[in-house]
């Protein structure tokens, strides 16, 4: 009986994660059956099959359908999908990513029908348990059998939470598999030359916090920020559907659209990527752009008040700012005052790989 591992995807963020480590356990030979799962957190075609088609990813073996909702009504409904799935074709080992709610889901599923549970992504915390994520990243590691984490400081956490030393293996960050994998791809497509705008000569906003978007009073506030900073350079915006529908409600989509700012609908992993690797700047509240910008080396200013990736901002390119100080930011970058940090260490490209080898090595005792 092959061994089989289910690999949950579920929304945007998670698919590049998923990616690598679906081809790295496809490869191997047939002891391994890797089962793709798809929860339906993200339903959209730009916000889910887009990445799909992008990443090669084949369909999945499940789709569990479940869409949106209250934190509570998504997340059990996952959980109730998933455990459905379980008992009807059990895996022998679940493996979650990041911090989404169906990560959470999936992992309180399979700990109770006592299947292994693998979290890659472990670790992060921002300390900020106003954030879902938050939430989702204690939990789903405080049941995990296996945590592979990204960066030292993930290690850390987990040793302070009471870890034990031998669930940890540090693995550094998948993303940057997805991102070298895609590199000659996303190189060639030239999105930006298609919009009009000059290597190197506009910034790229991404915004999806419920702290930043849920808030009227916090959107304008960005809002004015933006339409402020398209002055002195031009903005590309791909608008996530809850920041869509929360500018639309609050009145604020129509003061966006002003020469120096180009509004785009979410766009697809390769075309983001062209975006973002030729861009001179990214303003985002985003996770993993804060990542894929110290790694490209592009300054990041993050508009929140912490990260679960401090590691951004010792070592890389990001810095965490507020609304007001993001055109001084813009200026300083234009006079090549930002610093240029480093790629910190097993961000390589060659996670998925040490991901297997952690697996294969533990397997045989489950
Ligand atoms: C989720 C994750 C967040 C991640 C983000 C990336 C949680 C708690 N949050 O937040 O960590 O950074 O995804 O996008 O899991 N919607 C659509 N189409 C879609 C998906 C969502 O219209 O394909 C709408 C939903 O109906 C809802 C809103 O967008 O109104 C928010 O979606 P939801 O999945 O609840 O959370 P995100 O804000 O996307």
């Amino acid at each position: 009986m092959p061994y089989t591992i289910d690999l949950i995807a579920a929304a945007r963020p998670n698919f590049m994660k998923v990616a690598p480590l679906y081809n790295a356990l496809a490869a191997l030979p047939d002891a391994l059956r890797p089962r793709l799962v798809h929860t339906g957190q993200h339903y959209d075609r730009n916000m889910s099959d887009a990445f799909f088609s992008d990443l090669g990813l084949p369909d999945p073996h499940a789709h569990l359908g479940v869409g949106g909702g209250t934190h509570a009504e998504q997340t059990g409904r996952v959980m109730i999908e998933y455990e459905k799935l379980c008992m009807r074709e059990r895996p022998d080992c679940t493996i979650v990513v990041g911090d989404v709610n169906s990560t959470l889901a999936c992992a309180i599923a399979a700990a109770k029908l006592h299947i292994r549970v693998a979290h890659l992504e472990a670790g992060l915390r921002s300390g900020d348990r106003s954030m879902p994520e938050e939430i989702n990243r204690i939990v789903t590691d405080s049941i995990a059998d296996v945590l592979w984490t990204p960066s030292p400081d993930g290690d850390e956490n987990l040793a302070r939470e009471g870890v034990p030393a031998e669930r940890i293996c540090r693995v550094g960050n998948i993303m940057m598999d997805a991102l070298e994998m895609s590199r000659a791809r996303f190189e060639a497509r030239q999105y930006a030359r298609q919009l009009g705008l000059a290597a190197g000569g506009y910034g790229v906003v991404t915004l999806h916090r419920p702290s930043n978007v849920d808030d009227p009073a916090q959107l304008r506030v960005l809002a004015d920020m933006l339409r402020e900073s398209a002055r002195s350079l031009p903005l590309v915006f791909p608008v996530h559907p809850r920041t869509h529908k929360c500018l639309v409600e609050f009145g604020l989509w129509e003061t966006l659209k002003q020469p120096g700012i180009t509004l785009l609908e979410p766009a697809g992993y390769i075309e983001f990527m062209s975006l973002l690797s030729t861009s001179a700047v990214a303003i985002t509240d985003s996770g993993g752009l804060q990542e894929e910008t110290t790694y490209l080396g592009i300054p990041c200013l993050t508009l929140r008040e912490n990260t679960e990736r401090p590691i951004t901002v010792t070592e890389g390119t990001n810095r965490l700012m507020r609304p007001g100080e993001v055109p001084h930011a813009i200026r300083l970058i234009h006079e090549r005052r930002w610093p240029q940090g480093r790629t910190p260490q097993l961000w390589d490209g060659r996670t998925a790989g040490r991901v297997v080898a952690d697996l294969l090595r533990r397997a045989p005792t489950w």
